[in-house]
């Protein structure tokens, strides 16, 4: 392998980046490589690089249509670089609707990886290790763990090359999980935003005020409830039915354990009796239902905001039904409510010291033990998976009825 030192000075002078550099200096493509075997099952590649395969798109469609496996070389890093193998990373629903080109945040279509036409890696959150660090870089030591500073960097990819000031450094990894760390940063980022900086909670009636919410038993619903548990704020959560009623039970009987207060099906929220239900668990509304969490919109977003208690908010951040969200006009003249949305990706770019601390007081909670693992359907992501096998995997992501959320887990070491 060549020194770093004289990759540094191969590159001085050149406003290259260290892929195209790499390839330039081997004579070839970026996305074609050549290695040297190296003692046992591992290789290494001249010139130090590593290879990587990522997720990319250059056309928006439906993910199994447009992703596609593109393998590159990585160069060694230098400057304030990093290279990074991935953990885990998450395949969320705004994921796949960036993809479909219906999301109002887009990754820039680029050539650096040498795609044969403009592309961009898909995924947005994830866990990954730091593999080599260039010598300018101060804050991130090989070993450490990171997650994505911003949405939009892709994630889903064996290993990449980042400026360490696009990284947060997780300071202490002990006791978590590349899952728990590679979820951490969008939807329980988004639960604890949203429940504190939507609602003025009275510290002083902790147990005794409420919030309710749809899409409870997604990635942020689990969240919110598990948040909800900790800062003393009870909350009606709900679901969709599932094909059996023991299913149905099953699923209420698993948000329960979570912290859950009450847990209803969509169909029962929009049924008569619900509102004797409410009456009767916030004792006659003397337990003020202060925030709703609105990520389905339609009749079940019309049927939370009606449960809200005067100057009471809602805050819609998804839109799972694809149905608009309609108030009757009474809501907002004699009951004074307030209706909100939240993204946390512009939130995050704003506030990024918030975001962190937000994060780590995410990550307390779960070494703690206090936030419970989201279900998921690990997808293991080895050098030999398939690209179609990948592509097919992120389709899944809006099904719905999952039984977790689809997560990509990297086990193919370093080629
Ligand atoms: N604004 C933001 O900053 C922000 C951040 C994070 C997430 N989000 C949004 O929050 C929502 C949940 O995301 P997530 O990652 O937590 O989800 P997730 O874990 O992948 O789960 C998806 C959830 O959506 C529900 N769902 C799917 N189709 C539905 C429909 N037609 N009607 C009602 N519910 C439906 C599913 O319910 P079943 O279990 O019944 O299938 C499931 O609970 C998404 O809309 C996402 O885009 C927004």
């Amino acid at each position: 392998m060549l020194s770093r030192s004289f990759f540094r000075a191969a590159t001085q002078g050149t406003r290259q980046s260290g892929l195209s550099r790499a390839a330039s200096l081997a004579g070839r493509a970026p996305c074609a490589s050549s290695t040297l075997p190296v003692q046992g099952r591992r290789s290494i590649s001249v010139y130090g690089y590593t290879q990587s395969k990522a997720l990319v798109y250059s056309k928006y469609g439906e993910p199994k249509d447009v992703l596609s496996l593109h393998k590159h070389s990585i160069s060694a890093p230098h400057g304030t670089q990093v290279n990074l193998r991935l953990l885990t990373a998450p395949m969320n629903p705004a994921d796949v609707n960036q993809i479909q080109g219906v999301y109002p945040s887009k990754p820039p279509f680029v050539s650096t990886l040498g795609t044969s036409e403009p592309a961009a890696v898909g995924g947005n959150e994830g866990a990954f290790e730091v593999i080599s660090t260039g010598a300018g870089v101060k804050n991130l030591s090989q070993g450490d763990w990171v997650v994505m500073k911003k949405t939009g960097q892709g994630t889903w990819r064996t290993h990449a090359q980042m400026d360490e000031s696009q990284l947060i450094r997780i300071e202490n990894k002990d006791g978590l999980t590349p899952l728990q760390v590679g979820t951490v940063s969008v939807n329980p980022v988004t639960a604890y935003r949203m429940i504190r900086d939507f609602c003025e909670w009275d510290w002083m009636r902790a147990g005794e005020e409420w919030l309710i919410q749809n899409g409870a038993n997604s990635g942020v619903g689990r969240a919110a409830i598990q948040l909800g548990r900790e800062w003393g704020i009870k909350t009606i959560n709900v679901v969709r039915q599932r094909k059996t009623p023991e299913e149905t039970e099953a699923l209420k009987q698993e948000l329960k354990d979570l912290g859950a207060t009450v847990v209803v099906t969509e169909e029962e929220m929009l049924t008569g009796p619900f509102r004797d239900m409410i009456k009767e668990a916030t004792r006659g509304g003397r337990e003020p239902i202060r925030l709703a969490l609105n990520c389905v919109g339609g009749k079940n977003a019309t049927a939370l905001a009606k449960t809200l208690a005067p100057d009471s908010h809602m805050v819609t951040y998804g839109a799972m039904s694809k149905q608009p969200v309609a108030l009757p006009s009474g809501l907002l003249i004699f009951k004074n409510l307030v209706f909100d949305g939240f993204w946390v990706s512009r939130w995050g770019d704003k506030n990024p010291m918030l975001k962190e601390n937000t994060i780590k007081d995410v990550l307390q909670l779960t070494r703690a033990g206090k936030f419970k693992d989201i279900p998921v359907d690990d997808v293991k992501w080895t050098w030999q998976t398939e690209g179609p096998e990948l592509a097919e995997s992120v389709q899944g992501t809006l099904g719905g009825y999952r039984s977790g959320k689809g997560v990509l887990t990297y086990t193919g070491g370093d080629e």
